[in-house]
């Protein structure tokens, strides 16, 4: 695992955005995994601006996201599907048949899970999956307890993370139950992982994710075990860090050819 921490998130969100750039540029068919939440606007932001001043071209592209909540459509402003064409579908030149969500609507939801494995392999796989971080350590909505190799399926969503995501609904009780989440074996699979967290909210399941044990009730801990991560943290998240100073000096003294 590689931890780099920037003065902000700014900072770290143009980071993960070259690190997305420089594999468009070098692989334009690549498999993008793709993920919500407020952590990674800023790079969404960021690949939107390269895309309309540098000309960077998602037209070869396919995406797969994360996770849906169950029962909401489209159109729904709360809904992953609609948050992702705000943010970035509708300003870059993805091909709408090679964006995938999973299908909240589903009447047949295992069918509907089966049937999205089957497109991340027929995709030939992710090649670089961007992570944000559950409050509880989760990623994608794998709450703590989910098998460390589950694949896409339903999900229960946990009263703290209802809570966390109140703030996208009217009242907490318009916030989905259940969600469809890549599982954790899905995810692990990525060639390539970019996990974000930013501010003081996330600090603890930062230390549990970068150095604490391999836990199901931390989910993110599995990520210990990939072998290409890397972790974009600003200082405020980076604060429980024991080793802080060592990734640091790391970054400092990363040779030439290791850098992008
Ligand atoms: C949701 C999403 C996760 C995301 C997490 C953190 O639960 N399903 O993919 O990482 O929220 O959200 P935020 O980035 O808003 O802190």
């Amino acid at each position: 695992m590689e931890v780099l921490i920037f003065d902000n998130e700014t900072g770290a969100s143009q980071y993960a955005a070259s690190v997305f750039s420089k594999l468009i540029r070098e692989r334009p068919g690549a498999v993008l995994g793709l993920a919500t939440g407020s952590t990674p606007c800023l790079l969404y932001a960021e690949l939107c601006r390269q895309h309309a001043e540098e000309g960077l071209d998602f037209s070869g592209t396919t995406s797969f996201n994360l996770d849906e909540y169950v029962g909401l459509e489209d159109k729904n402003p709360a809904s992953y599907r609609y948050f992702m064409q705000q943010v970035l579908f509708d300003h870059v030149n993805a091909r709408a048949e090679r964006i995938h969500l999973p299908n909240g609507m589903s009447n047949d939801i295992p069918a509907t899970c089966e049937d999205y494995e089957k497109r991340i392999s027929a995709a030939g796989g992710i090649d670089l999956q961007v992570l944000g971080l559950g409050g509880d350590g989760h990623i994608g909505f794998n709450e703590p307890s989910s098998s460390l190799a589950s694949r896409t399926r339903i999900k229960t969503l946990t009263r703290e993370t209802r809570q966390d995501n109140a703030r996208f609904f009217n009242t907490i009780e318009e916030v989905p139950r259940h969600c469809i989440t890549m599982g954790i074996g899905t995810i692990m699979e990525a060639r390539q992982i970019v996990l974000l967290a930013f501010g003081e909210r996330k600090a603890k399941a930062v230390r549990q994710v970068v150095e604490g044990p391999i836990t199901a009730m931390v989910p993110a801990t599995i990520l210990q075990m990939h072998p290409s991560v890397v972790v974009l943290l600003d200082e405020a998240a980076a604060t429980s860090l024991d080793q802080r100073d060592y990734y640091k000096e790391v970054a400092v003294n990363k040779p030439d050819w290791q850098r992008i």
